[in-house]
């Protein structure tokens, strides 16, 4: 039960099957995608001048945290430049070898999307860099002081890549995308947008406020609304007509464990830890992960970006606080608070030591 509840918040793909029905609710043109408007009227600008000169666009790098479009944005970006798109990750190209097989299977002008592109490992990086900037493979013959480079041409062919933060990608690799976009959290107003959508395409009947209580738990994420739609749907299936209402999706979310700020349990088992474990912080993210069980990316891509947006949480120098807002959402679900170390997490304050008065 956990697992699942985690799975739906996580904005991770596990398998196949999400593959398959987030496919169908993928919008599959810039003009059906809801959101992301200045990324949309960029992208739509370089794809059109692209397009018009009959060239491979330039390479481009999205990043945001998971779940937000960026795969989403990759093939609609083939398809906006009308050729094919190949889908791979970072981690799943282990040698250069294959990631040349990648590179001159492409037909001409082909989209190539690499998710997790900064966990490309070092050999297969250095292929990439000829590759993205002169459409070149340099392959090496021989070996010791005979070895010799030999240059094969590529046709040209645009890489996109993901990743979750642009701080993590070598700077030799992120100098070579032409354009870099950063995916941020959707609005409720355009969550409540993608739910109608999704609820359309899905056959499901949902009223507006039913519509509004699932945008609010969404976390500003796409990829969250559209499965606690379907575990809303579910659930109005099982317990009542099928027709999803305001109080069956509350009460389908209630037990999912999911409070009414969008946070999971393990949402607000990081911040109980972090309040009561570290007297709200400052905590270094590898003492909070040791003390999770959990490990520090999942803390830094998946539940971190929400808690700072929502203003639960602070990242400051000496490590993360959990603010006052933070402490008084828990307050309110029943956690005991514990006096904070700094009473707003960071500035100096009433609760600390009195400063020296000035002579
Ligand atoms: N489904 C998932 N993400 C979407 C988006 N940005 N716009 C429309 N439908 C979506």
């Amino acid at each position: 039960m956990v697992d699942d509840v985690s799975r739906i918040l996580s904005g991770d793909l596990e398998d196949e099957q999400d593959l398959v029905i987030e496919g169908s609710l993928r919008p599959r043109s810039l003009a059906e995608y809801i959101g992301q408007a200045e990324v949309k009227a960029n992208l739509s600008v370089l794809l059109q001048a692209a397009k018009a000169r009959g060239e491979a666009s330039d390479h481009i790098l999205l990043y945001g945290p998971p779940g937000l479009g960026k795969t989403t944005l990759a093939t609609i970006v083939a398809r906006e430049l009308g050729v094919n798109v190949r889908y791979t990750s970072g981690p799943a190209i282990e040698r250069a070898g294959d990631l040349a097989a990648i590179l001159t299977s492409l037909d001409e002008r082909d989209v190539l999307f690499i998710d997790e592109v900064h966990r490309l490992n070092r050999a297969v990086e250095e292929i990439l860099y000829p590759a993205m900037e002169d459409y070149a493979l340099d392959v090496m013959i021989g070996k010791g002081p005979s070895a010799r480079s030999l240059r094969l041409n590529l046709k040209p062919f645009t890489l996109v890549g993901a990743t979750t933060r642009a701080g993590r990608i070598s700077s030799p690799l992120r100098d070579r995308f032409g354009a870099t976009y950063r995916l941020d959290f959707y609005t409720e107003d355009e969550l409540a947008q993608i739910i109608d959508r999704s609820a359309e395409i899905l056959g499901v009947s949902i009223d507006a406020a039913a519509t509004r209580a699932i945008a609010r738990r969404g976390r500003g994420t796409p990829r969250i609304v559209n499965r606690l739609l379907k575990r809303v749907r579910d659930y109005a299936q099982v317990h009542g007509d099928g027709r999803v209402h305001e109080a069956s999706a509350r009460e389908a979310m209630r037990q999912l464990e999911i409070d009414d700020e969008g946070l999971d349990s393990a949402d607000r088992k990081l911040l109980a830890a972090v309040v009561q474990k570290f007297a709200s912080g400052p905590v270094g993210v590898s003492a909070l992960a040791a003390v999770l069980s959990e490990e520090t990316d999942t803390i830094e891509d998946v539940h971190e970006p929400f808690l700072l947006r929502l203003g639960f949480m602070d990242r400051t120098p000496q490590g993360r606080v959990v603010t006052d807002l933070g402490r008084a959402h828990l307050a309110a679900l029943g956690y005991e608070i514990p006096p904070p170390r700094r009473s707003d997490g960071g500035m100096p304050s009433l609760w600390d030591e009195p400063q020296v008065p000035e002579a």
